[in-house]
């Protein structure tokens, strides 16, 4: 049994594949042909943080291959009321197929995969992200090839996002450039032992941007920290990214965003809604590696 608590439980050749079976997934949905494999599966939803469209592309995915799926809100659940989380897991894979969690610390979703019977999926940590960035590089790879050698500019906050792409680079080969600014830089602990080919750190976010393939970003304050949303607004306010840092990029660079996004924040307005920007296929992909990535994590390399 297999869990995906981060991007680097995946070799190369899992992602891979993962991406093989996307497109044909993918390409069965979009004409129209059902796709099934996944009768009478049944994922359970933990969700500690909000979030729209990691709920509505598990939920939906589950059920376009067959399956069915429960949502566990906090708030609604014994887990609010103090149950403890291994009690949880092991009750909940006792009666379902597959559980996705989105929670606060790493060591939550691990201390629940060491108590589950069943595949555990991390649908963000405070630590990693690591669907989203299976839906970034798909969504890169669909537009302009393979992502190898390539380079990829993070600008703004070290945060879930920027740590699994940071494994990304690692297992698939390409630079990641980081610039943050002062106080929120990668922690050194995850840059140590990593070489110039695979990440190198910029305090100014234009040099990071430079000759990049892909330039992209997210929240300033991520959830779980809104307590420091007023010290991140000044720390930020230099890292938007705007026409001018995309102009820096290569002529063909795209733009990504998670989502949600802050128009005027993180991203002006004129780059999220441009051209260069694949915000809304980045947003679909999730619904398609998803279900790509349920169907291994429960059936294996499938290859119909
Ligand atoms: N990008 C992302 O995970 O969005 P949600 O928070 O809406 O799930
Ligand atoms: N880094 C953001 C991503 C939201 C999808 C957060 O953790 O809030």
């Amino acid at each position: 049994m297999k869990h995906f608590l981060q991007l680097r439980d995946f070799s190369r050749d899992e992602i891979e594949h993962l991406f093989k079976r996307t497109r044909v997934i993918k390409d069965r949905f979009k004409n129209y042909i059902a796709y099934q494999p996944l009768v009478d599966r049944m994922l359970a939803m933990v969700f500690e943080k909000s979030s729209t469209r990691t709920r509505v592309s598990f939920e939906a995915g589950m059920f376009q291959m067959g399956g069915a799926s429960i949502v566990l809100n906090m708030g609604d659940t014994q887990l609010g009321r103090g149950e403890p989380i291994e009690d949880v897991a092991r009750v909940v894979s006792r009666m379902v197929d597959i559980v996705m969690i989105r929670t606060f610390e790493q060591t939550i979703i691990e201390r629940f995969a060491a108590h589950s019977r069943v595949p555990v999926i991390n649908g963000l940590t405070n630590e990693y992200h690591p669907c989203q960035i299976l839906a970034d590089i798909y969504t890169f790879v669909e537009h302009r090839g393979s992502i190898t050698g390539r380079t990829v500019a993070w600008i703004g906050d070290s945060n879930n996002m920027c740590n699994t792409w940071l494994q990304a680079a690692r297992i698939l080969d390409f630079k990641l450039n980081i610039a943050s600014p002062p106080g929120y830089e990668l922690e050194p602990a995850r840059a140590s032992g990593v070489d110039r080919a695979h990440l190198e750190l910029f305090s100014d976010p234009l040099a990071a941007s430079k000759g990049a393939d892909l330039v992209t970003t997210d929240v300033w304050t991520s959830m779980g920290f809104e307590a420091e949303t007023d010290d991140r607004k000044s720390a930020f306010a230099a890292f938007m990214v705007d026409a001018e840092m995309m102009a820096v990029a290569r002529p063909d660079a795209l733009f990504m965003h998670c989502l949600p996004a802050h128009r005027g924040e993180e991203v002006s307005a004129d780059v999220l809604e441009g051209p260069q920007s694949v915000v809304w296929e980045e947003a679909e992909n999730r619904l398609h590696v998803q279900k790509a990535l349920m169907e291994y994590l429960l059936l294996g390399k499938v290859d119909t």
